[in-house]
């Protein structure tokens, strides 16, 4: 089986590729609702964004601070990296837009990232109660670089900031106590820009880009995503006498902390045909069933795995003993409240769990009983752990909503239809 694109390489692909000048070819892009709304944006903002064929992608770039002013609210639906991404490439801009989104969206916090943005010149013209959507930014004139250290470690903070500082002069510095995936900083270099990478302390990075570079054309292929490999992947760990190959899976060490932690798990995840693709490390992952048992899993890890916890705690309630999930502070702010939605998820199914403070603690017996509704919360990737929890629990597992799947994964039904699921 081979799962979509990457969501976090398509959202960039889109962007920077409009913020070239010439012509790019975009291949393997996931064709999600979330990616479609940034294409949308990009044409909004200006560039010419062209379907040629599935997956298959054509952008017209307007250059480095060369967006135009958008007619009408640039609306994000779903996708936080779309939506915090492209405020920040408009932050290096000298025009107004308004960013807007679905009632998920609108409930996560923006001010963390018009912070630093403001820092550099931009303006919030307006922001929603508590600092959320909708807003209106005014752009800067004269975009100022920043050094600048993240509260939180989150990709989507960092890369808002290189965003805006390609547009200013001189040199942007992201500093993250931990390295978080890198996709922003490679893609940047791809498409011409001088990034310096260097190690800080055992889990840090400083990111040090050169701003108002003309970044050049460059065709894009997009691979598979690690983070939709991870359902089919733990259906095949949890469903006994299951045996599957996952085609071309991404392998950026920042991206893989989950195959880490269900191998100390005791899974069999075995690599077959290492190889590259799209600048990345892509091999075939083929999955077998073997009884897992729980493991501690350390607060330093989350950067590398923080949208596989839901699955992994599906994984954890078949394991034998107890999984804790350490440090899981910002799941609270993903597509729903992920702590408490999944600690739900998993009690209405019959499974032992508690939250103590930032942790989640599963106590798995080998067995699910299964036979709740999950509340999905608007959440993609709860109504997805839910239905491969359905897989393999003792009764169906019902969830309220599967149309937020669309935003990350098309054609995930019909794959767990492939895998022998019985869904209606
Ligand atoms: C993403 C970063 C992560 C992740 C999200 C994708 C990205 O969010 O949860 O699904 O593409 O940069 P944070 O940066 O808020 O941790």
């Amino acid at each position: 089986m081979r799962v979509p694109g990457d969501k976090s390489m398509s959202h960039r692909a889109l962007i920077l590729s409009a913020m070239t000048v010439g012509e790019t070819t975009i291949t393997g892009l996931l064709e999600g609702e979330d990616v479609i709304n940034t294409g949308k944006a990009m044409r909004a903002l200006g560039a010419s964004v062209e379907r040629v064929g599935p997956g298959n992608w054509r952008v017209n770039g307007v250059g480095v601070a060369g967006f135009a002013e958008p007619s009408g609210p640039l609306d994000f639906g779903n996708s936080g990296t779309g939506c915090r991404l492209v405020i920040g490439a408009v932050a290096g801009c000298p025009i107004t837009a308004t960013f807007e989104g679905d009632a998920s969206l609108r409930s996560r916090p923006m001010k963390r990232v018009l912070d630093p943005l403001e820092r550099m010149g931009a303006r919030a013209l307006s922001v929603a109660d508590g600092g959320r959507l909708p807003l209106t930014l005014q752009g800067a004139r004269d975009p100022v670089p920043i050094v600048y250290e993240p509260p939180a470690a989150s990709a989507q903070l960092k890369s808002a900031v290189l965003l805006a500082g390609l547009a200013a002069p001189g040199e942007t510095v992201v500093i993250e106590a931990q390295a978080t995936r890198d996709h922003t900083e490679r893609m940047l270099r791809h498409f011409g820009a001088d990034v310096r990478v260097e190690n800080v302390g055992a889990h840090g990075r400083r990111v040090t880009l050169r701003g108002q570079p003309e970044l050049t054309p460059a065709a894009v292929t997009v691979p598979t995503d690690p983070s939709s490999a991870a359902f089919p992947l733990v259906a095949g760990l949890i469903v006994p006498g299951s045996d599957i190959v996952l085609d071309g899976v991404m392998l950026n060490p920042l991206r893989t902390g989950l195959f880490a932690t269900l191998r100390e798990m005791g899974a069999t995840i075995e690599e077959l045909d290492r190889r590259a693709e799209g600048g990345e490390d892509v091999a075939d992952l083929r999955i077998r069933f073997a009884p897992m048992r729980g493991v501690e899993v350390p607060p330093e890890r989350a950067p590398s795995m923080i949208d596989e916890y839901l699955v992994l705690a599906v994984a954890a309630a078949f394991a034998e003993g107890t999984t804790r999930m350490r440090g899981l502070k910002e799941l609270r702010v993903k597509e729903s409240d992920r702590l408490a939605a999944t600690a739900d998820m998993l009690r209405v199914n019959g499974v032992n769990v508690e939250i103590e403070g930032d942790d989640l603690i599963v106590h798995g017996n080998g067995r699910v009983g299964g036979g709740g509704l999950v509340a999905t919360h608007m959440d993609h990737r709860i109504a997805m752990s839910a239905l491969v929890m359905g897989l393999a629990s003792e009764k169906p597992v019902r969830v309220d909503d599967t149309a937020f799947i669309q935003t990350s994964f098309p054609g995930f039904i019909e794959m767990m239809r492939a895998m022998g699921g019985d869904l209606s």
